[in-house]
């Protein structure tokens, strides 16, 4: 039996240094992990700080739960983003770029240099923002995943051999381990699923990230933010990843809007 190793548990650590316009990013890149379902109290504060254009497409999600997360993670996001620029969570400006992917708006370009991009799994969103285009993924280890002809989508001829060939019991793991880190390269264009996985080796034999200049001439880290999930994060420079876990929307709501007016929670 083969196992695999290599991945790092993430460490994730309370906030330290709060996300700032002074505190630049550098060679950094900061990783927030946070609550993907929002307590319904806060529904009503979390709605107000993202726009009209935004709560219709939440609205247009089937489901009270999908709106509610769908309201959560833009407003997560507007949160974080107002830290970085020191405005109001509303007045941050969004933009689609390549393949549909959020960018920040050209109305923000006299600011330092800023990118970002999120991932969504059934309890949590995984938000990346550094100094350079990013992209960011994270998958729940569950079964669903396999089945149905996604390896031969997803996995490159040598890592189906290399699938095929672990015990199954890894197998799971090794599939995910792909998929995020194939995500995460799609998404710090914005090809998105324009990529053909199936043609881009991602992982090496050992189920480690392939060293830069494999994977598309990406750096791509994974990391564990739990036993239960796997995550990926590419850029095209090595960055020092620093992990903050935010526990509740509370805490984000309380220390991003302390001292601004008009946004009671
Ligand atoms: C981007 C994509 C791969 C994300 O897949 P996913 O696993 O379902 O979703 P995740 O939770 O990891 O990420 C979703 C977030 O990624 C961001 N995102 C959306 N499109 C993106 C893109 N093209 N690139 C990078 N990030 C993108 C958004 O912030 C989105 O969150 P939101 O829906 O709440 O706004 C998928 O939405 C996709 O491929 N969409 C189609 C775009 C595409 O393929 N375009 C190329 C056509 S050739």
């Amino acid at each position: 039996m083969t196992s695999i190793s290599g991945i790092r548990s993430a460490h994730w650590q309370p906030w330290r240094e709060e996300p700032s316009p002074h505190r630049p990013l550098n060679s950094r890149v900061d990783i927030f992990l946070t609550p993907a379902v929002p307590p319904d109290h806060l529904l009503p504060a979390l709605t107000n700080l993202i726009t009209a254009d935004e709560l219709q497409g939440a609205i247009g999600k089937q489901g009270n739960a999908l709106q509610a997360r769908t309201i959560c993670s833009h407003a997560t996001l507007r949160l974080l983003l107002s830290l970085y620029l020191d405005l109001p969570p509303r007045d941050v400006r969004l933009e689609t770029g390549v393949g549909g992917k959020p960018i920040l708006g050209q109305a923000h370009k006299k600011m330092p240099e800023l990118h970002f991009n999120l991932s969504h799994s059934r309890a949590f969103n995984l938000f990346g923002f550094a100094a350079e285009p990013l992209g960011i993924d994270i998958e729940e280890l569950s079964p669903i995943a396999l089945g149905n002809g996604m390896e031969e989508l997803v996995l490159s001829p040598a890592e189906r051999a290399r699938f095929q060939s672990i015990d199954a019991s890894n197998r799971l793991d090794f599939f995910l381990r792909a998929w995020v880190c194939k995500e995460a390269i799609a998404k710090r264009t914005g090809e998105g699923l324009g990529l053909d996985f199936c043609t881009l080796d991602a992982l090496q034999d050992d189920g480690t990230a392939m060293p830069n200049g494999k994977a598309g001439q990406v750096h791509v880290k994974l990391f564990e933010p739990f036993k239960s999930h796997r995550a990926a994060l590419a850029t095209s420079a090595p960055l020092a990843p620093s992990y903050v876990r935010i526990h509740a929307i509370e805490d984000l709501l309380t220390r991003t809007l302390e001292g601004r007016d008009g946004y009671a929670i």
